[in-house]
């Protein structure tokens, strides 16, 4: 299957099955389908044509499709299929359950999912939203999906605060689901590399603070 970007997937997209509504802004409706008779996901952000947002949303899912090219061959990543009219984008159908849905995982799905974040940042890439909804365990291997949010930093870029801010910031995700699907807390060793630097806390409350604001101020 050619699996370029800007591939458009052909019109043979059956019963599609709504697996999770996008409700927030920007979000997209994300459906079950087969794609020539092959099991697929596909990511719809066609509630956006025709307005201000499309552009964006268009960039978005070139960005995600571009993300999964790189990915390619990869067995923690669903294969990219291609897009469809620029406000879609078909992958592969990772069978399994979410690590938020899964009640019972065992500590070798979490050294995989590990190494398999080590490898995705010695590529240079963070993945940015690391939660159980983003974690498929199909037949005991962890499978990253969604990488909406993921960045592919340049080689000279990848020792920069803020790239190893992102990757911190993704080891420390895992550690909490681990802890919370296991039990097994971080190591001493783990709880320092994920602490947060002064500087990201700085920001991440003064964030929150213009944003309860914001609300205040909107409600
Ligand atoms: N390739 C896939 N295989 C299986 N399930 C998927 C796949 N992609 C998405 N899903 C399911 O759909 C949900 C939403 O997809 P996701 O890509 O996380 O969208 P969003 O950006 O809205 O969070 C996921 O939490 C997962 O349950
Ligand atoms: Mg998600």
């Amino acid at each position: 299957m050619n699996t370029r970007a800007s591939t458009a997937l052909g019109a043979d997209l059956s019963a599609p099955v709504l697996l999770k509504e996008g409700t927030r802004l920007l979000e997209p409706n994300v459906y079950r389908t087969h794609v020539n008779g092959q099991p697929a996901v596909v990511k719809d952000y066609s509630r956006y044509r025709r307005t201000l947002l499309a552009p964006i949303a268009r960039l978005m899912v070139r960005h995600e499709a571009r993300m999964l090219e790189q990915l390619k061959g990869w067995r923690h990543a669903p294969a990219l299929l291609g897009t469809l009219g620029g406000l879609a984008l078909g992958m592969e159908f990772i069978p399994g359950e979410t690590l938020s849905t899964s009640a019972l995982v065992g500590q070798e799905v979490f050294n995989d999912l590990q190494a398999a974040l080590d490898k995705l940042h010695s590529a240079g890439i963070t993945h940015n939203d690391l939660h159980g909804t983003n974690v498929v365990v199909s037949a005991g291997v962890p499978v990253l999906i969604d990488f909406t949010s993921a960045w592919r930093f340049p080689r000279w870029l990848r020792e920069n605060p803020i790239s190893r801010q992102l990757r911190r910031s993704d080891n420390a995700n895992l550690l909490k689901m681990q802890q919370r699907l296991t039990g097994v807390a971080p190591s001493a060793e783990q709880a320092a590399l994920t602490a947060e630097p002064g500087w990201v806390r700085g920001i991440r409350t003064g964030w929150k603070r213009f944003y309860r604001r914001m609300k205040g101020e909107a409600a």
